[in-house]
C-alpha cells in the first residue's frame, strides 16, 4: 500500500496558488505530480516547495496546451485527481489579446478533461474566480447569485470553463468536478520561500503595494474614492493564500473520499469580510511599519464597487473556513517581497 492518501496532478503548480496548494496537499498526506511550462513562473518556485516540505517533488516541464506531451504525463503517472491552475490571468491583457486567453485557458483545460476521460481519472478541481459574479445585485454573493455577463475575455474563460465542467460531469459517468471561486488571494508562505512573482508592473493591489514599499514603484495609485462604499474605495474579500490552499485540500478530500453530494459542485472561497482599498493599505503600513506613498486617481475601467463572499456553503460542506489574521497575511506579503528583493 502506498504511504500516500492519493496522488494529485497539479497543473500550473509552479504558480502562486499552485505552489501553496502543492505544499498543503503534501502536508495533508497526498503525493503530487506538478506540471508547469514556466510561462509565468520560475523553477525556483519548485525548489521553494521542496525546501518547505523537505523532500523532492515530482515535476515535469509540460505545456498543457500540448496534448501529446500531456498524454505522456497521464501515461507515466497514476493519480485520481487533477487540480487545474494553469492559465493566464491578466484581465487587462485579455482585452487586447483575447485569442491568447481563449486558446491558452480553454485548450489546456479541454486537453486535461479529454485525457481524464480517456484515462478514466475521476476528479477535477477547477480554479474559478469571483470575477464570474461581476457587479452582483446582492452582497455578499452566494454560489446561487446569478453570474453576470463577463466583462473581459479572461472572465469569460472562467465562466465557459465552469460550464464545460458542469456538462462533462453531467454527461460522463464517473466524472466529478468542483469549481472553487476564489476571491482576492493575497499573502505568502511564512517561510518566504514561495509567494507571488508578478512579471513587469503588477496589476493587483498587494504586489503593487509591496513593490512600492520596496521602492520599485514610486507611488500607489488608488483607483477611485468616489464609490458608494464607506470610505469611497472599492470593497474586496482578501483571502490568505494559505487558507485558499487548505480549501483545495478540503475539496480534494471531499472528492477522494466520495463525499460529493452532486457530480459538479461550486464553492466560494473567501473570508466573508469586505475590506476597502484604503483599509488594506493602512493595515499594511501599520502591520509592517513601512511607508507606502499613494495618490487617489480615477476609477479603473471594469472594477466593480464591491464584492465579497458568503462562505456558508464552504464552511458547511467542506468543513473549511478562512482562519489567517489579516495583519499576519500582510506581514507575510511584505516578508516575501523583501526576500525576493534581498531587503533586510
Ligand atoms: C483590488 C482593488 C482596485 C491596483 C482581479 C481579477 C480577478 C482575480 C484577482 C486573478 C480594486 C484596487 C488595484 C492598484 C488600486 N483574478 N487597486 N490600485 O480587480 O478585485 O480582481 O484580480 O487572477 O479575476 O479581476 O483585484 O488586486 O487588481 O484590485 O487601487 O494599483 O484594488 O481598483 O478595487 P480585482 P486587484
Amino acid at each position: 500500500m502506498s504511504e500516500y492518501k492519493d496522488t494529485v496532478l497539479v497543473s500550473g503548480g509552479a504558480g502562486y496558488i499552485g505552489t501553496h496548494t502543492a505544499v498543503a496537499l503534501i502536508e495533508a498526506g497526498y503525493d503530487v505530480v506538478i506540471i508547469d511550462n514556466f510561462s509565468n513562473s520560475e523553477p525556483t518556485a519548485i525548489e521553494g516547495v521542496e525546501k518547505i516540505v523537505g523532500r523532492k517533488v515530482t515535476f515535469e516541464k509540460v505545456d498543457t496546451c500540448d496534448i501529446n506531451a500531456l498524454r505522456g504525463v497521464f501515461e507515466r503517472h497514476e493519480f485520481s485527481t487533477v487540480i487545474h491552475f494553469a492559465a493566464y490571468k491578466a484581465v487587462g491583457e485579455s482585452m487586447h489579446e483575447p485569442l491568447k486567453y481563449y486558446m491558452n485557458n480553454l485548450v489546456s483545460y479541454m486537453n486535461i478533461l479529454e485525457l481524464m476521460k480517456e484515462f478514466r481519472r475521476p476528479n477535477v478541481l477547477f480554479s474559478s474566480s469571483a470575477t464570474v459574479y461581476g457587479d452582483a445585485e446582492t452582497l455578499p454573493v452566494t454560489e446561487q447569485t446569478p453570474r453576470q455577463p463577463a466583462t473581459s475575455p479572461y472572465g469569460n474563460t472562467k465562466q465557459i470553463a465552469e460550464d464545460i465542467l458542469r456538462d462533462c460531469c453531467r454527461a460522463y459517468e464517473g466524472f466529478h468536478g468542483i469549481a472553487l471561486r476564489y476571491f482576492n488571494p493575497i499573502g505568502a508562505h511564512p517561510s518566504a520561500l514561495i509567494g507571488e512573482l508578478p512579471r513587469g508592473v503588477p496589476n493587483n493591489l498587494i504586489p503593487f503595494i509591496t513593490q512600492t514599499a520596496a521602492g520599485i514603484r514610486e507611488c500607489l495609485s488608488v483607483f477611485g474614492n468616489d464609490y458608494d462604499t464607506p470610505d469611497g474605495t472599492c470593497l474586496r474579500d482578501y483571502i490568505d493564500v494559505l487558507d485558499l490552499a487548505k480549501a483545495h485540500v478540503a475539496a480534494v478530500n471531499r472528492m477522494v473520499d466520495g463525499k460529493m453530494k452532486e457530480k459538479y459542485e461550486i464553492f466560494n472561497v473567501g473570508t466573508g469580510t469586505p475590506v476597502s482599498v484604503l483599509e488594506l493599505l493602512n493595515r499594511f503600513i501599520k502591520a509592517n511599519g513601512v511607508d507606502v506613498p499613494y495618490k487617489i486617481v480615477a476609477r479603473r475601467e471594469g472594477d466593480v464597487p464591491a464584492v465579497w463572499a458568503d462562505t456558508t456553503l464552504a464552511n458547511k460542506e467542506l468543513g473549511w473556513k478562512a482562519e489567517r489574521d489579516l495583519d499576519d497575511t500582510l506581514r507575510a506579503s511584505w516578508n516575501w517581497e523583501k526576500h525576493v528583493r534581498g531587503i533586510k
